[in-house]
């Protein structure tokens, strides 16, 4: 249901193009500034970029682009990818002087035989594409970043990332239980049918806070973190990237969508599969959005904490999960 208790939930039918779907409430405000070009018959490849660039130049959103928390050593890197086929995909990881990773990935998939690129190569690919070198690390990072490491945190922590509808800190900054939240990390992920009915997906993060330098996460493979098909659906996940990246968790979901599986049972399986898992530690978040081709939908998560961001030509929504298999915890 809707977060504010009143809307229809939008799940109750499937989605008629065109369609956004988005991860966390900071989606929400994403989808508001991407809607207008996708409701005038813009592509769903162009939305999705749109949601991930607003989310990556927005400095309250601490899992994302500029704004986004450094690895151990205070560095950032960005990770992210788009894709609308298997024949249409582009990736980029480690990119560590541009902002934008999914218009990245874009220009790789277009200028490209490629479908990957990381680190000093993908920043290059970059330059020479005109894509401005941009700071990475705002005042507000670098200052959790040096908190961070002079008090040496303890391993014991809550579930992350939490989403409290506070503009985007998934670490809920300003909560009561600051502790609990510290260390969170994720993802925008967004998925999108245009009017034409095509769909497209995008993710991109700036990763794990405080990560051993070099990880790279689920965010930028194709098949982890983001899966579309224009013959099964698209999945994309958010959360703690070691989990899906371990049962190629958005490939799965896809998979099982194929020839009409629901998107509810395809989350189902992925969650599933997760929770098997007997190293599943208290603080371990995963959350996925599964879309089917003809508009049906679904989105479920491990852990409470987890929204996600709905847009049709009935208005912009914020909505908790279907589904929680741990709703307790
Ligand atoms: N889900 C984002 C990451 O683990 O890097």
């Amino acid at each position: 249901m809707s977060t504010d208790g009143t809307a229809p939930d939008p799940r109750e039918s499937a989605a008629k193009a065109p369609f956004l779907l988005s991860t966390w409430s900071f989606g929400q405000r994403a989808n508001e500034a991407a809607w207008p070009a996708l409701a005038a018959g813009g592509s769903a490849m162009e939305a999705v970029e749109a949601v991930s660039v607003f989310c990556e130049d927005d400095p309250e959103i601490d899992s994302v682009g500029y704004g986004g928390l450094p690895d151990r050593d205070g560095e950032m890197s960005l990770d992210g990818c788009i894709m609308a086929s298997p024949q249409q995909c582009g990736s980029v990881c480690a990119l560590r002087r541009h902002r934008h990773p999914v218009t990245i990935a874009r220009l790789v998939m277009e200028h490209t035989p490629h479908i990957m690129l990381a680190g000093s190569g993908a920043d290059e690919f970059a330059d020479a594409h005109g894509q401005p070198v941009e700071e990475l690390l705002s005042p507000r990072a670098r200052e959790a970043w040096l908190k961070w490491k002079a008090e040496h945190p303890d391993q014991a922590r809550g579930i992350r990332p939490f989403d409290r509808d506070r503009g985007g800190q998934l670490f809920a900054a300003g909560s009561n239980d600051e502790a609990r939240w510290k260390d969170k990390h994720d993802t925008i992920g967004v998925l999108a049918i245009d009017e034409r009915g095509k769909l497209a997906g995008a993710c991109s993060t700036s990763g794990m806070p405080w990560k051993v330098p070099g990880r790279v996460g689920d965010s930028p493979i194709i098949g982890h973190g983001l899966y579309v098909d224009p013959d099964g659906g698209a999945a994309v996940a958010t959360g703690t990237g070691e989990l899906v990246m371990a049962i190629c968790g958005s490939f799965l979901a896809v998979e099982m969508m194929r020839g009409g599986g629901m998107p509810r049972d395809a989350i189902m399986e992925v969650l599933n599969r997760i929770a098997r898992r007997d190293d599943l530690a208290s603080e371990h978040q995963l959350a996925i959005i599964a879309l089917r081709p003809d508009g049906h939908w679904a989105s479920g998560a491990l852990r409470p904490g987890f929204r996600l961001a709905a847009s049709d030509a009935g208005g912009h929504q914020l909505l908790e999960p279907e589904m929680v298999l741990f709703p307790e915890s």
